[in-house]
């Protein structure tokens, strides 16, 4: 998505340890322009599936999510990130494992809003090590329901995400792919 890539070019800052920051326009402030033509990209890329929900995870998923169901007319569902150990029997529960941040963390979601004829769409604003999406494709299955796709703003295409989730045969859109990106030339795209 040429207008995507244009913006991280122009505000997107490179940090140590293979880090975006893009918190001028997704991950702080928000460019609520840029999220309804995000939408809009992802629409188009899923168009002709049957969606009725979209699933993301606190907190930088909601606000994408949120605009992208503008178009799809479908609910958000947001799986929160829970530091509880003894979790009740009305959530489905999984563990993802965070190397950014070095921590395992639980996400759930309540049973009450994931149904098993339910066609979900997932949607987050990174695809790193893949462990987010994978946790909550977990969550969809374990509640019967199905995976349609999932749609992610930035993949960072030299990490393992993206090779795991496509090889589960799960449809996988990334709006950007970065290929390789330094402080001293820039991004280079997909
Ligand atoms: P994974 O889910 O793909 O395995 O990713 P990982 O654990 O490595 O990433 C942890 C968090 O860092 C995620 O946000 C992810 O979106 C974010 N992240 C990963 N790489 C980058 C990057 O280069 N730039 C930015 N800005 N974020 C990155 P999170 O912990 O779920 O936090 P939240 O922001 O959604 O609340
Ligand atoms: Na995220
Ligand atoms: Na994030």
């Amino acid at each position: 998505m040429q207008l995507l890539k244009d913006r991280i070019n122009k505000d997107g800052k490179i940090k140590e340890g293979n880090v975006l920051k893009v918190d001028s326009f997704l991950n702080h402030q928000i460019d609520i322009e840029l999220l309804e033509e995000i939408g809009k990209e992802f629409k188009r890329r899923f168009e002709g599936e049957e969606i009725t929900k979209i699933l993301t995870i606190e907190a930088s998923g909601i606000a994408i999510a949120c605009i992208a169901a503008k178009y799809f007319n479908v609910p958000v569902l947001f799986a929160k990130k829970s530091k509880t150990k003894n979790i009740a029997g009305e959530v489905y529960t999984s563990k993802v494992e965070s190397f950014t941040h070095g921590k395992v963390y639980d996400i759930m979601v309540s049973k009450e809003f994931l149904l098993k004829e339910d066609k979900v769409l997932i949607l987050d604003d990174f695809l790193a090590n893949g462990q987010a999406l994978l946790g909550l494709s977990k969550l969809v299955e374990d509640a019967g329901a199905t995976v349609v796709g999932a749609g992610i703003v930035i993949e960072k295409g030299f990490q393992v995400g993206g090779e795991l989730i496509r090889k589960q045969g799960i449809h996988l859109e990334s709006l950007a792919i970065i290929e390789k990106m330094s402080v001293e030339d820039g991004v280079t795209y997909r």
